[in-house]
């Protein structure tokens, strides 16, 4: 049975772990090319050994400003065309605000902010040369506030503002931007988040939902969808997978 990803070409950053691992292979198995990106070989190798389907990797910090094109120009070098930029590589840092240093500050705008826009910028003109997409990963923090978390935050709501001011600049072209925004996924990000050890229990009471988790795979699945073909009218779109969290 032909896949819906057949012929196509998906950059997916984040692709050494969690979120971004399950959509390199739920990409890669429904027929896509997959040039996985991450800082983390060992987590990249880890993807390449789970995928059924055809995927590359490659290592970069997305933090460097020059890595965000060097990935796009590898990728087109190494496969000659691209059709799905998927923005997912991200971390967490948490503090009392007074406390957050510059260094940690400017490291996860970089990763989470600056990245997203550098490889979207080098992405876009050979996305248009196929009708194709980005979708980039929110979070439920880029739409409600969440303690301890005043960057973490500031960088996911630029993200869905990123997203949603491509789509309107790209409205003439096949070109279509989309994000999702997950809220507690079982992955590992909070594992380095360093929430204080003082935080306020009322205030921390508050991050959860009444739920649980969502799976790596249900965010993947979402993805799948707005990055085919089903999705030709949804651009321009925050969809939320957060059990209904941001809906309280
Ligand atoms: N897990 C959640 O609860 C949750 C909720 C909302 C949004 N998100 C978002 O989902 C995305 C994926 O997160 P995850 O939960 O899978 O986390 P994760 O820690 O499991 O995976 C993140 C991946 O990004 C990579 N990465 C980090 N810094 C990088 C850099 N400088 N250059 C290249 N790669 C880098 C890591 O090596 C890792 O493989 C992030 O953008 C995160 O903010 C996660």
């Amino acid at each position: 049975m032909p896949g819906r990803f057949d012929g196509r070409v998906a950059l997916v950053t984040g692709a050494g772990a969690g979120i971004g691992r399950a959509i390199a292979l739920r990409l890669a198995d429904g027929g896509a090319t997959v040039f996985g990106v991450d800082v983390d070989h060992e987590g990249l190798v880890e993807t390449s050994k789970a995928a059924s389907g055809m995927l590359i990797t490659y290592r970069a910090d997305l933090a460097e400003a020059d890595a965000c094109p060097a990935a796009v120009s590898a990728c087109i070098s190494r496969l000659g065309r691209l059709d799905v930029l998927g923005n997912v590589a991200g971390i967490y840092a948490a503090a009392h605000t007074p406390e957050m240093s510059r260094e940690r500050y400017r490291r996860l705008m970089a990763v989470n902010l600056d990245a997203y826009f550098y490889l979207a910028q080098a992405a876009i003109p050979h996305l248009l040369e196929h009708g194709g997409n980005i979708v980039n990963i929110a979070s439920n923090a880029g739409i409600q506030g969440i303690p301890y978390s005043a960057a973490y935050c500031m960088s996911k709501g630029g993200v869905i503002q990123l997203t949603r001011s491509l789509a309107v600049e790209y409205l003439k072209s096949p070109l279509r931007v989309n994000a999702i925004a997950p809220a507690g996924t079982n992955t590992d990000i909070a594992a380095n988040a360093g929430f204080p050890a003082d935080m306020d229990a009322d205030l921390a009471g508050r991050m959860g939902g009444l739920r649980g988790l969502a799976e790596p795979e249900e965010v993947a699945a979402l993805f799948a969808f707005l990055a085919s073909d089903e999705a030709r009218s949804v651009t321009g779109a925050v969809y939320t997978i957060d059990n209904g969290l941001t809906a309280s």
